[in-house]
């Protein structure tokens, strides 16, 4: 389901383009310290989110995060990118023993995925790129 979902057009244009179901397996496996979660509403998959913990001297306990809702559900309710990123960001706050930083990267003609960073209160920590970097300390 991810790895259909990952390559609607939709969704690969913000990404590295489609990828092959050995690509997928390859991020599968690799991902074990990472958090993937479906997101469900009346039972039925409506989008998926994942955080990963980057290794960097800059960014001391930071999870980057990735995210898209079910790209052929067409019934979508208004704001539910919203909030599935609220409950994940709450769930993983409640997960996780220590404070923590969220890094999301987004294309600078993401209009969505922008408004949602700003609307979720992060910072933007290197503007005028390509793509537009935010950080959120939880
Ligand atoms: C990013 C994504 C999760 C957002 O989900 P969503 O349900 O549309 O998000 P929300 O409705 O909570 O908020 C999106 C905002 O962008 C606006 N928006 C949506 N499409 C838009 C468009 N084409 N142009 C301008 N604004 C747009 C919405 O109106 C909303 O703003 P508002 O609340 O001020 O009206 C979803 O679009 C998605 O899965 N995109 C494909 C994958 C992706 O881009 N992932 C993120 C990579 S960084």
């Amino acid at each position: 389901m991810i790895f259909h979902w990952r390559n609607h057009k939709e969704v690969a244009k913000w990404s590295a383009g489609e990828i092959t179901m050995d690509d997928h397996w390859e991020w599968f496996l690799k991902g074990e310290k990472s958090f993937r979660w479906v997101f469900y509403l009346d039972n039925s998959p409506y989008g998926f989110i994942k955080f990963e913990p980057i290794d960097s001297i800059e960014l001391l306990n930071t999870y980057r995060w990735s995210f898209y809702l079910n790209p052929f559900e067409t019934n979508k309710p208004f704001g539910l990118g919203t909030l599935m990123l609220q409950l994940a960001m709450t769930k993983l706050r409640t997960i996780l023993p220590d404070r923590f930083h969220i890094l999301g990267e987004c294309h600078e003609d993401n209009i969505p995925s922008l408004k949602i960073h700003h609307r979720l209160g992060f910072k933007e920590i290197e503007p005028d790129r390509e793509f537009r970097r935010f950080l959120k300390w939880l």
